[in-house]
């Protein structure tokens, strides 16, 4: 580990050509040497069952939860489905709070970015995400990022201004997370 924060990536869209993975990579690429990076694989956690993690959690689900226990900043990069969080992007919470009342998500710096078609940048998404997470950790940051009018990539990229917001809000994240102990952007 360097001297850098630990950042964990969430991505809680599975498809190729995502707009929100896309936008994952530029804040990974942004952080690259100023940070830990890791990114888990959404696509192998299985549906939160309480039968299951009294048996023990499954091994995505470990390393789901050890990317978050290890990194002070969380950032999550989400679609909005049906006005709401979808499935993939709870789910993982949903692991992540447990067991309940000490889940890793605790303490942990949130950041939530939405990227999608609509003029509203995923406002609906964001704005339950604020709510959910803020229940789980007292450091969400409240300034979420909402790209709007995006409906496709170009040769894999997002739009350059929508390039240039994700790196802006980055930079915000990581001066909000400097109020934090422990926290060493
Ligand atoms: C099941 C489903 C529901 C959707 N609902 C919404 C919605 O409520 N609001 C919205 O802005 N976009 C909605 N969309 C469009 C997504 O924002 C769009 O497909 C986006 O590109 C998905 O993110 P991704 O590119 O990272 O996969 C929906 C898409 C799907 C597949």
């Amino acid at each position: 580990m360097g001297d850098g924060p630990g950042v964990a990536i969430l991505v809680g869209s599975l498809r190729a050509g995502s707009l929100n993975y896309a936008a994952a990579e530029v804040a990974e690429r942004y952080l690259s040497g100023r940070a830990d990076v890791s990114w888990p694989d959404l696509s192998l956690v299985p549906f939160f069952n309480q039968d299951v993690e009294e048996v023990g959690d499954p091994p995505a689900v470990v390393a789901l939860k050890h990317a978050v226990a290890v990194s002070e900043i969380i950032l999550i990069f989400t679609p909005e489905y049906n006005f709401g969080v979808p499935a993939v992007t709870k789910n993982a919470i949903d692991w992540l709070s447990r067991p309940f009342g000490n889940g890793c998500l605790t303490d942990r710096i949130v950041g939530i970015v939405a990227v999608g078609p609509s003029s509203r940048g995923g406002e609906n998404v964001r704005e339950e995400l604020l709510r959910i997470c803020g229940v789980l950790s007292e450091r969400v940051y409240p300034e979420t990022l909402g790209i709007p009018k995006v409906s496709q990539l170009a040769n894999n990229r997002l739009p350059e201004a929508a390039e240039n917001a994700v790196r802006l809000w980055v930079d915000q994240v990581l001066v909000y997370s400097k109020q934090w102990p422990g926290t060493t952007p």
